[in-house]
């Protein structure tokens, strides 16, 4: 029998602290314990001062296996997913070749069975190859050994409507979620950075909030009609949160995510002309990212997903136009939502334990994690030391790219703990296996 023993943690940061008994994989006790006397192999996790969550679930992750090993592997990315606090996250479907396929999903999964750090849930492309013409064969990939739940072509938008709808038809009757990539590619011809001062002023192409506007409005209306679920992914204008709210109040089901980055980064960064801070969808205004932070707490925007975008140096350290969209941000989300939205009073721990886990676990139908810190559930858990600040170094995170915004950073919240069914996955920022 593996045990492990939290002792004096608080729960959701709330009440007196606590012990936290967990056997074969399960929390089997709360309050004031002592380790079993005959257990001489139990580890004991000294968690005076920390916070216990849910283990975090991020529905937006890029590994780049197959295909670009060079910048992370399912390995490296499920180091730094255990390493930021998570115990499942979904690996979208643009790798190469492309998720569009039971074999390939199904190697994912294995893969990431196989690492044993997190449940590494391939995402299914919605279209062959991610070509938008024709769907993929998404019963096939959700009846597969991976049973994939989430579908997106992501990095690129469904734009066509009418494959769109079909899309949101079959996932009804799947019980899967199809997750756009809000871009209505016409806007975007050419686009380097958010459309506004900003990119005036530096000569960049403009990406128009209007762009993913114009789809999220678009799809809204095609899944309420199609009595579909649609998730949206990275969120990135108050306009959008506007058209959340209003699809919402009118019962569409309808879920979204915002990355750490557009709580956090604006167009001003742009000014020094450096691509570690282009991504697609850019990082937008000040106003923006101050809205987006209200609708988070608000629940208007569900959940936080990091869009970790791994990418190697030469794809990074370019001039602009020609470099890669896309961050790391595995290991710096939990900082990011501390520093934005509970420093700033906007959540409260309950609340983040709401969107780094509950949430994205019920949109992305896993039944085993984002569950109650209660006796009998399964010890999916991350331990937080709310108060101690850390410095980012690219080089020091797991992942083999190091294309981090944050580099230099000073920022508060550590993940001292993480636990994958009970087993001691990453601890004091190292991986334990
Ligand atoms: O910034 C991004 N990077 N946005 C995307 O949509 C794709 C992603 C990637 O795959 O690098
Ligand atoms: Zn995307
Ligand atoms: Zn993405």
């Amino acid at each position: 029998m593996t045990t492990v023993l939290i002792k004096g943690a608080r729960p959701y940061g709330e009440g007196d602290p606590v012990d936290v008994l967990i056997e074969d994989g399960v929390i089997t006790d709360l309050g004031a314990l002592e380790v079993p006397a005959d257990d001489t192999d139990a580890e004991v996790i000294d968690a005076a001062g920390q916070v216990l969550l849910p283990g975090f679930v991020d529905l937006h992750t890029h590994l780049r296996e197959p295909g670009r090993e060079d910048t992370e592997t399912i390995a490296t990315g499920s180091a730094a997913a255990a390493l930021g606090g998570y115990t499942a996250v979904f690996a979208m479907a643009n790798t190469d070749p492309v998720a569009d396929n039971a074999v390939i999903v199904d190697h994912v999964w294995r893969r990431g069975q196989e690492a044993g750090l997190v449940d590494v849930h391939p995402v299914g492309a919605v279209t062959v190859g991610l070509k938008g013409e024709r769907l993929a064969e998404l019963g096939t990939m959700a009846k597969s050994e991976a049973k994939v739940k989430v579908f997106s072509d992501d990095g690129l938008c469904v734009a066509d409507p009418l494959l769109m709808r079909r899309a949101l038809e079959y996932s009804t009757a799947l019980g899967v979620v199809i997750a756009q990539h809000a871009e209505e590619p016409r806007l975007t011809v050419g686009a380097q950075a958010h459309e506004g001062e900003q990119s005036a002023r530096l000569g960049y192409t403009g990406w128009p909030a209007s762009a993913e506007e114009s789809i999220v409005a678009r799809d809204c209306l095609l899944a309420r009609h199609a009595n579909a679920r649609l998730h949206v992914c990275h969120v990135s204008t108050s306009g959008t949160a506007d058209i959340l709210r209003w699809a919402k109040e009118r019962g569409t089901q309808v879920s979204a995510e915002v990355t750490p980055h557009h709580l956090l980064l604006t167009d001003e960064r742009l000014a020094t002309y450096d691509p570690i801070n282009k991504v697609n969808p850019p990082l937008r205004t000040g106003s923006d990212a101050e809205k987006l932070r209200a609708a988070l707490a608000e629940g208007v925007i569900d959940c936080v997903a990091t869009d970790h975008a791994p990418h190697a140096v030469q794809d990074k350290d370019c001039e602009w136009n020609s470099a890669r969209p896309g961050m790391l941000g595995l290991q710096t989300a939990l900082s990011i939502v501390v520093e934005t939205m509970v420093r700033t009073g906007l959540l409260d721990w309950r609340g983040v334990a709401r969107v780094m886990s509950e949430r994205p676990a019920e949109i992305g139908n896993l039944t085993d994690h984002g569950r109650p810190i209660e006796v009998g559930e399964p010890a999916n858990l991350t331990l937080v030391d709310p108060d101690t600040e850390w410095t980012v170094r690219g080089v020091e995170l797991a992942s083999i790219a190091a294309n981090t915004p944050y580099e230099g950073m000073r920022l508060p919240g550590v993940v001292t703990a993480t636990l994958l069914r009970g087993r001691i996955t990453a601890r004091e920022g190292k991986i334990t296996q």
